[in-house]
C-alpha cells in the first residue's frame, strides 16, 4: 500500500481543540496537510469561548514541523462557518478536506428536554455542519476536488438513552450526506464517520451526577473488553483515510469502536408487494408483516431513485413488468 499523504493539501477540522478533532489534526499535519484548527473553546454544553484549546493544538503541530493556523469562530452561525473556511482560503489558498467534528451535548430524558436544550445541540451539530460544509463545498466544486467527512454518532443511528436532541441531530448528518452525494460532482466525496473514543471533553467530568448512570455502567462494563482500542488515534486512522485522496467513494458510513472498523448501511427488505390500484387493508399489512420484516434479502438503495427501482424489480420477480 502506497503511503497516504496530504502533501500540498489543506484540511479544516472543526471542534479540534481536543479529543478526536485534535487527533485528526495531528495525523493530517503529520502527513503533510496544512491544517485549520477550529475550536470555539467553550464548555461542553456550548457556553463561553476561549482561544486556549485551538492554540495549544496549533503549537503542537508547529513544534513538530507542521503547518497549522487556529480559528476560534463558532460553527453555529453562518458568519462563523464562512470565517472558518475563509481562514483556510486566506492562509493556504484552498480547501481539500473538511472534517465537521465540532460538538456539544445537553443531555436529558426525552420528556424533560427544553427548547433551549434542543436548539443548543441542533445549532452546533445540524446547522453548524451546514454552515461549515456549504462554503467548503462551493470551493471544492470550483476546485473539482474535495473530501467532506461528517462526524456522526451511534447515539442516533443505533440509539443511546438521554440523548434525543444529540442523537437526532447526529442522524440529520446522514440525510445531509445522502443529499450532498446526489448533487456533488465527481471528485467531491462526502462520507459519515461514527467514532467512539475516550479522551474527548464531551464525556463529562469524573464525579458528575448524570441521569444516564445505568447506561454508563453498562457501557463501561462492555468497554473494559476493548478499552485499549478507544484511543482517539484509532478513530483518526479512519477519519484521515476518509479525508484523503485515497478515499474516492462517497455516501458511505464507517464505524470505529474499540479497534473494530465496520461499514454501516441502510437496507430495504425485499418486502411484500401489493400489485394493482386497490390498496391493501390494514389487516393485509399485518398478515404480511413477517415477509415485510424478513431481512434475508435486502437492497441498499443509494438514492430515492434506487428505491423506486426496487419496486420495478419486485414487479419483475412477480412477472408483472
Ligand atoms: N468521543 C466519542 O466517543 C464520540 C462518539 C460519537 C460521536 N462523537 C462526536 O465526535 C466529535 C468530537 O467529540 P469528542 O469526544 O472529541 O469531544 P470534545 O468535546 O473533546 O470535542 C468537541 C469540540 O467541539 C468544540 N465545539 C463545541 N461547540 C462548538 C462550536 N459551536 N464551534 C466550534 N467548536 C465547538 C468544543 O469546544 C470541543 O473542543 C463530536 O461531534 C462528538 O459528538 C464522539
Amino acid at each position: 500500500m502506497d503511503r497516504i499523504d496530504f502533501n500540498g493539501q489543506v484540511a479544516v477540522v472543526t471542534g479540534a481543540g481536543g479529543g478526536l478533532g485534535k487527533a485528526f489534526c495531528l495525523e493530517l499535519a503529520r502527513r503533510g496537510a496544512a491544517v485549520v484548527v477550529n475550536d470555539l473553546g467553550g464548555s461542553t454544553t456550548g457556553e463561553g469561548s476561549s482561544a486556549t484549546f485551538a492554540d495549544a493544538v496549533v503549537d503542537e503541530i508547529r513544534a513538530a514541523g507542521g503547518q497549522a493556523v487556529a480559528n476560534y469562530d463558532s460553527v453555529a452561525t453562518e458568519a462563523g462557518g464562512a470565517a472558518i473556511i475563509e481562514t483556510a482560503l486566506r492562509q493556504f489558498g484552498r480547501v481539500d478536506a473538511v472534517i465537521s467534528n465540532a460538538g456539544n451535548q445537553r443531555n436529558g430524558r426525552f420528556g424533560e428536554l427544553t427548547e433551549a436544550d434542543i436548539d443548543a445541540v441542533y445549532n452546533v451539530h445540524v446547522k453548524g455542519t451546514f454552515f461549515v460544509t456549504q462554503p467548503a463545498y462551493r470551493q471544492m466544486v470550483k476546485q473539482g476536488y474535495g473530501r467532506i467527512v461528517l462526524v456522526s454518532s451511534q447515539s442516533g443511528i443505533f440509539g443511546n438513552p438521554i440523548r434525543a436532541n444529540y442523537g437526532s441531530a447526529k442522524t440529520a448528518m446522514i440525510g445531509l450526506m445522502n443529499v450532498i452525494a446526489q448533487e456533488a460532482p465527481p471528485g467531491v466525496t462526502v462520507n459519515c464517520l461514527f467514532p467512539n473514543a475516550t479522551g474527548g471533553r464531551l464525556g463529562g467530568k469524573p464525579g458528575d451526577v448524570r441521569p444516564d448512570a445505568e447506561f454508563l455502567a453498562a457501557a463501561g462494563q462492555r468497554s473494559r473488553h476493548y478499552i485499549q482500542g478507544m484511543q482517539p488515534d484509532f478513530v483518526a486512522a479512519m477519519g484521515c483515510y476518509m479525508a484523503s485522496r485515497a478515499c474516492d467513494s462517497s455516501q458511505n458510513m464507517y464505524s470505529v469502536l474499540g479497534g473494530k472498523y465496520s461499514r454501516i448501511f441502510v437496507g430495504l427488505t425485499e418486502g411484500w408487494y401489493q400489485p394493482g390500484s386497490v390498496a391493501p387493508a390494514v389487516e393485509d399489512v399485518a398478515a404480511h408483516l413477517a415477509q415485510i420484516d424478513d431481512r434475508t434479502r435486502y437492497d441498499v438503495p443509494r438514492s430515492g431513485l434506487e428505491e423506486m427501482d426496487t419496486v420495478i424489480a419486485a414487479q419483475r420477480r412477480l412477472g408483472l413488468a
